[in-house]
């Protein structure tokens, strides 16, 4: 079964009374297993096709399934996903230890599950420092590195990566594609992921596409391929 599918799927927003296509007929799927790849020049709609699988926003046509289930007829499918984002906020008052603690809650852990779950990401990320600092006041990297420890909590069965690793010091990043790709291999997770960084998704994705003006360009498998050629040629082929 493919695990997530996105069918037809258009969204148009106004701004400033004039509307526009930020996602034209897109559709894609990601196979059980595989980490697809999402390429595209800033403002191409990578983070609204995002926003709209994970349910944060509703396409105006189209539609998008998870393990075959449409995310506007069953909501809860979305519990499933597991969301990294540069976007990601957290209420400005609470401290990492609260993220936790919240996060843990919702997602139902009991107590000390949670608390283990907690120890075991905070030891992973490098977070002990930050535990009692309250999120307003976070590095960029602490931010992403909580957002990604935030987002594996729940064991999420699809992951969704919007630039996972912006922002991080190369130390931090490599551990992270490290770890990218021991979830993916470990326990087979499919995952989307957008990155600017063409090694990056050359070392991670199986497929990647080519997303231009809200329109899938191009869908293919990434092995072999020199990403930065196959981007700079998709842009120019598309502006010409
Ligand atoms: N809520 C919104 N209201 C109006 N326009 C929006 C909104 N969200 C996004 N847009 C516009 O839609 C287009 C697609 O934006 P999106 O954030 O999806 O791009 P992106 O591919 O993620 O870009 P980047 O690589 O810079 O992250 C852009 O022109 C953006 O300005
Ligand atoms: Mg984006």
């Amino acid at each position: 079964m493919k695990a997530v599918e996105v069918n037809n799927v258009s969204k148009k927003f106004r701004v400033s009374g004039r509307e526009f296509y930020a996602l034209k007929d897109v559709s894609l799927h990601i196979r059980d297993g595989e980490i697809f790849g999402l390429l595209g020049p800033n403002g191409s709609g990578k983070t609204t096709l995002i926003n709209i699988i994970i349910g944060l926003l509703i396409a105006d046509e189209g539609n998008v399934k998870i393990f075959g289930k449409d995310v506007e007829k069953f909501p809860e499918i979305t519990e499933r996903l597991g969301l990294v984002s540069t976007d990601a906020r957290f209420h400005w008052a609470l401290s990492v230890n609260d993220v936790f603690s919240f996060f843990g809650m919702v997602y139902g852990l009991e107590r000390r599950e949670r608390e283990k779950r907690t120890a075991e990401l905070v030891n992973f990320f490098g977070l002990e420092s930050v535990l009692n600092r309250r999120v307003d006041g976070l590095s960029t990297g602490e931010k992403m590195r909580l957002s990604f420890a935030k987002a594996l909590m729940n064991n999420p069965k699809i992951l969704l990566l919007d630039e996972p690793t912006l922002g991080l010091d190369p130390s931090i990043s490599i551990k992270l594609r490290k770890e990218i790709k021991h979830i993916n291999r470990e326990f087979g997770t499919p995952m989307l992921l957008t990155s600017h960084y063409m090694r990056e998704v050359e070392q991670l994705a199986d497929r990647v596409a080519f997303i231009y003006k809200g329109r899938i360009m191009d869908t293919r498998n990434v092995k072999g391929l020199d990403l930065e050629k196959y981007f700079l040629k998709m842009v120019k082929t598309n502006e010409d």
